[in-house]
């Protein structure tokens, strides 16, 4: 069984970004700029939001966090999208969510100029990705980093069966409609299951590919796996282990033990997925960065 290992190629992806940053800066005298506001004291958010600033700074970007108190009114954050949208240093916007609940997601998800929506949250990107035009918009972080995982580890994804558990609008959606376009490592026959599919084994034990995007731990087991399947796990699960530390580790959607056996390649939880994830928020504001000097 392969385990295909995220850590390192979002190292290697990482250094490609810097290397590209160095060659861009020596062009136009700049380099990009990245923007995080993140409202309100969420400590997951906190945590995400530092890694993101952190990277950001390894690979010689701009990075810029904005923090906004909890009760800021949607008005307030839409204002300073506004500066952002026209702020010539700014490439990448990105809101960290959850917001609180005063503010309407969908309406700061408007907010934010296309072009500059590296979360690639924007109907505007998810239209264009959904019609194929990969090239003029952006890709959602995770569904982009699992598209350069299996393309790095050539796997074999052409007209094979891909099953996508989970319908949100940041990995599910965008996912099933990445690996139904006609490019290398997608062009599948993609189902989607979620929440109310009857007879989920039913789907997964067909799948050549399965993407696992449900936020339950272990809920896919060896049983529902079809043998020498390739198993992405995109989940991020806090369950309680007295034996470390912490008090918890983090564990999959997929029960990596059991499925281990069946399956033919794998991400594992942590270091699969989840190291792609700020790798390609990166690669999304370069290319924000490209597109805006022509480069
Ligand atoms: N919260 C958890 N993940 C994400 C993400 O990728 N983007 C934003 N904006 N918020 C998040």
């Amino acid at each position: 069984m392969l385990i295909i290992d995220g850590k390192k190629v979002s190292l290697d992806l990482k250094n490609e970004l810097k290397a590209s940053v160095e060659s861009f800066k020596t062009i136009t005298g700049n380099v990009p700029g990245l923007t995080v506001i993140i409202v309100g004291q969420d400590p997951a958010s906190q945590v995400y939001v530092r890694n993101k600033a952190k990277t950001c700074k390894e690979i010689g970007m701009i990075s810029t966090v904005i923090e906004m108190p909890a009760d800021t009114t949607e008005k307030v954050l839409l204002d300073t999208i506004h500066d952002l949208n026209n702020d010539p240093a700014v490439h990448g916007i990105l809101v960290q969510q959850p917001l609180p609940k005063q503010i309407d997601e969908f309406a700061v998800t408007l907010a934010i100029d296309p072009s500059k929506d590296v979360d690639g949250f924007h109907p505007e990107n998810l239209g264009r990705l959904v019609m194929g035009h990969l090239d003029k918009c952006f890709v959602s972080c995770t569904p982009y980093g699992i598209l350069e995982l299996l393309g790095r580890y050539n796997i074999e994804t052409k007209g094979k069966h891909c099953v996508v558990v989970g319908r949100s609008n940041i990995v599910g959606k965008p996912m099933a409609n990445l690996m139904l376009q006609k490019l290398e490592a997608t062009n599948c026959t993609v189902t989607i299951c979620h929440s109310a599919t009857e007879n989920i084994p039913f789907y997964t034990s067909q799948a050549d590919i399965l993407i696992a995007a449900i936020g339950k731990a272990g809920f896919i087991t060896a049983d529902m796996v079809k043998p020498g399947a390739v198993v992405i796990d995109v989940g991020i699960n806090r369950i309680e282990d007295p034996a470390t530390k912490s008090g918890y580790r983090l564990v999959g959607d997929v029960d990596f033990e059991g499925v281990s056996a069946v399956a033919s390649a794998m991400t594992p939880v942590p270091g699969g997925v989840g190291p792609m994830t700020i790798a390609m928020l990166l690669k999304n504001t370069l290319q924000s960065f490209q597109r805006i000097n022509r480069l």
